[in-house]
C-alpha cells in the first residue's frame, strides 16, 4: 500500500464542494479578527514574563522580532497554499496534495499539538488571570481548585469551565463564533492599547539595563519559547470553506492579522520591560504585575480583564480550528467518519468540536502551562516547515495551477522559512524534542494500525497508486521508496538491459 499517495488538488476542491456544506458567511474583517483572536493570547499575556525573566531579559523585543520573522515567512507560504487550495484542513490538506498521505497524517497529528495542546495552555493562562482579578477584588479561590495536580492542586477548574463555555459557542455556529470573536478581539486590542497608554509615561530606561543579561543565545531561546505567541494566524486558513471569497479574503486575513499582532507585540514588550526589572516579571500575569509595580493599581484591573477577554478568543478560535482539521481528516477516512459529521442546523462539525473541547479541558485542567506551550511550539514549527516544503514542491511539479497569491522570491522564501523553523526547533529545550519524538511514534502507530487501512484515497485506488508528482522522473528516483514506487525504475533498467 502506498503511503505516499497524494490527493489531486482538483479532487480536493471538488470534495469541498460536494461535502456536507459549511456555511460561507465570513469576510475579510471577520478573518482578520479570527487571526488576531487566535494569535494574541497567552504568548503575550503570560509567557512574556517567563521569557523575559529566564531567557532574554529586556532584549525580549528581539526575540519577538526573530519569531515574528519566522511567522511572517510562514504566513506567506501559508497564504499561497490557502488561496490555491481553499478547503478546511490547512497544513494537513496542503501536505496531502503535495507530499503524500503519510506526511499529511504526521502534520495532522502535529496540528493536534498546535491547536488542542495550545488551547490547554491558553485555558490555564486564563485561569491565572481570573484568579488574580478575583483576588484583587477580595475573592480567593481554593488553591486546590485553581492548580493542576502538577502544581500541587487537584484540578484547574476555571480552565475547564471556560473551555466548556467556548466549546458550546463553537458548536453553536460559525456566524455566532465569528461575531462573538469580533467583540472579544476589540476588547483585547483596547486592553493592549490601554496598557501602552498607561505604561509609556511610566517607562524607566534604567530597567532596560543590562540589555542582554543572558547574551545573544538568550534572545534565540526566548524566540523559540515565545514563538507560541504567533501560533494561530494559520487558523485563518482552516476557515477556508466558510469564507465568502477565499481568493481575496484569505491572503488579507492571514497577512493582516499577523502584521497587527506583531506590531502590538513589539510595542508591548518594549513597554513591559521598561516598566519593571525583567527579574520581577516571572508571574502568571506579567502585564498586570508590571502595571501594579509601576503604581497603576485600578487600571491594571481593566487591562487584566482585557487580557482575560484576549485569552478567551484564542481558546475559541483554536477549538474552532482544530475541529476543522479533524473534519478534513475524517472526510479522508484517516479518522473515523463521525469527525466529519456536520450539524444539520448549526452547520458546524459539532461532535468533533465537543471532542476537541473535552481534550482541551483535560489538558488545561491537569497539566502545567510551560510544558504544554513548548509542545505546542514543536507541533507548529513542524507544520510550518512542511507547508514551506509543500509550496516549493508544487511550484515545480504543478506550475500550471492557478495561484491567486504567489509568494515572492521563491524558492528563497520557502527555504528561509524551513531554515528558520528548524533553527527555532533546535533552540527549544531538549526534553521537548523527546516528548515530540514520543508523540510522533504514537502518531505513526495510529496511522499504521488504523488510518492507512481506512484511507478513502487508498480505497479508491484499486491498482497500485500513482507515484507522487513531486518525485523526479527516472533516472533520479531514490531507490529507498517502497516497492510500488520503485517498480518503474526496475522496468526501465530491464528495458535498458534488453536494448544492450
Ligand atoms: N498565539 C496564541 C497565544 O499566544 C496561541 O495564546
Amino acid at each position: 500500500m502506498n503511503i505516499f499517495r497524494v490527493k489531486s488538488i482538483q479532487e480536493l476542491q471538488q470534495e469541498a464542494r460536494d461535502n456536507e456544506k459549511l456555511k460561507r458567511s465570513i469576510g475579510t474583517p471577520e478573518l482578520i479578527a479570527l487571526g488576531v483572536g487566535a494569535i494574541i493570547g497567552s504568548g503575550i499575556f503570560v509567557l512574556t514574563g517567563v521569557a523575559a525573566a529566564n531567557y532574554a531579559g529586556p532584549a525580549l523585543t528581539f526575540s519577538f522580532i526573530l519569531s515574528g520573522i519566522t511567522a511572517g515567512l510562514a504566513a506567506l507560504v501559508y497564504t499561497e497554499m490557502a488561496a490555491m487550495i481553499p478547503v478546511a484542513g490547512s497544513a494537513y490538506t496542503y501536505a496531502y496534495a503535495s507530499l503524500g498521505e503519510i506526511i499529511a497524517w504526521i502534520i495532522g497529528w502535529n496540528i493536534i499539538l498546535e491547536y488542542t495542546v495550545a488551547s490547554g495552555a491558553v485555558a490555564a493562562g486564563w485561569s491565572g488571570y481570573i484568579t488574580d482579578i478575583l483576588r484583587s477584588a477580595g475573592i480567593t479561590l481554593p488553591a486546590s481548585l485553581v492548580n493542576s495536580p502538577y502544581n500541587g492542586g487537584l484540578i484547574n477548574l476555571p480552565a475547564v469551565l471556560i473551555t466548556a463555555l467556548m466549546t458550546l459557542v463553537a458548536v453553536r455556529g460559525t456566524t455566532t463564533s465569528a461575531k462573538t470573536n469580533k467583540i472579544i478581539v476589540a476588547v483585547k486590542i483596547l486592553a493592549i492599547l490601554a496598557f501602552l497608554a498607561l505604561g509609556i509615561p511610566r517607562v524607566n530606561p534604567a530597567n532596560w539595563r543590562p540589555f542582554l543579561p543572558f547574551g545573544v543565545s538568550g534572545i534565540i531561546h526566548g524566540a523559540a519559547i515565545i514563538f507560541f505567541a504567533y501560533i494561530g494566524f494559520d487558523a485563518v486558513s482552516t476557515a477556508a470553506e466558510e469564507v465568502r471569497d477565499p481568493n481575496k479574503n484569505l491572503p488579507r486575513g492571514i497577512i493582516g492579522s499577523l502584521a497587527i499582532s506583531t506590531l502590538l507585540y513589539i510595542a508591548v514588550t518594549i513597554v513591559l520591560t521598561g516598566l519593571v526589572s525583567y527579574t520581577s516579571l516571572n508571574t502568571p500575569s506579567p502585564v498586570t504585575t508590571a502595571l501594579m509595580a509601576a503604581g497603576v493599581r485600578g487600571a491594571s484591573f481593566i487591562v487584566g480583564s482585557g487580557a482575560l477577554a484576549g485569552l478567551t478568543s484564542v481558546l475559541l478560535v483554536t477549538i474552532f480550528a482544530q475541529s476543522r482539521v479533524f473534519l478534513a481528516m475524517g472526510r479522508d477516512g484517516l479518522l473515523p467518519s463521525f469527525f466529519a459529521r456536520v450539524h444539520p442546523r448549526f452547520h458546524t462539525p459539532w461532535l468533533t468540536t465537543i471532542l476537541v473541547g473535552t481534550f482541551v479541558a483535560i489538558i488545561g485542567g491537569f497539566l502545567p502551562i510551560g510544558i504544554i506551550a513548548e509542545l505546542a511550539n514543536v507541533g507548529t514549527l513542524s507544520a510550518f516547515f512542511t507547508v514551506a516544503l509543500g509550496v516549493l514542491i508544487l511550484r515545480y511539479t504543478r506550475p500550471e495551477l492557478e495561484r491567486p497569491f504567489k509568494v515572492p522570491f521563491m524558492p528563497w522564501t520557502s527555504l528561509a522559512t524551513m531554515a528558520c523553523t528548524i533553527y527555532l526547533f533546535f533552540n527549544l529545550p531538549p526534553l521537548t524534542w523527546l516528548r515530540f519524538a514520543v508523540w510522533m511514534v504514537l502518531g505513526l502507530i495510529v496511522y499504521f494500525l488504523y488510518s492507512r487501512h481506512h484511507s478513502l484515497l487508498a480505497k479508491s485506488e484499486e491498482n497500485p497508486p500513482a507515484r507522487p508528482d513531486f518525485l523526479p522522473k527516472f533516472p533520479f528516483k531514490p531507490l529507498f521508496f517502497p516497492r510500488p514506487l520503485s517498480a518503474p525504475l526496475t522496468l526501465r533498467l530491464r528495458m535498458l538491459r534488453r536494448r544492450k
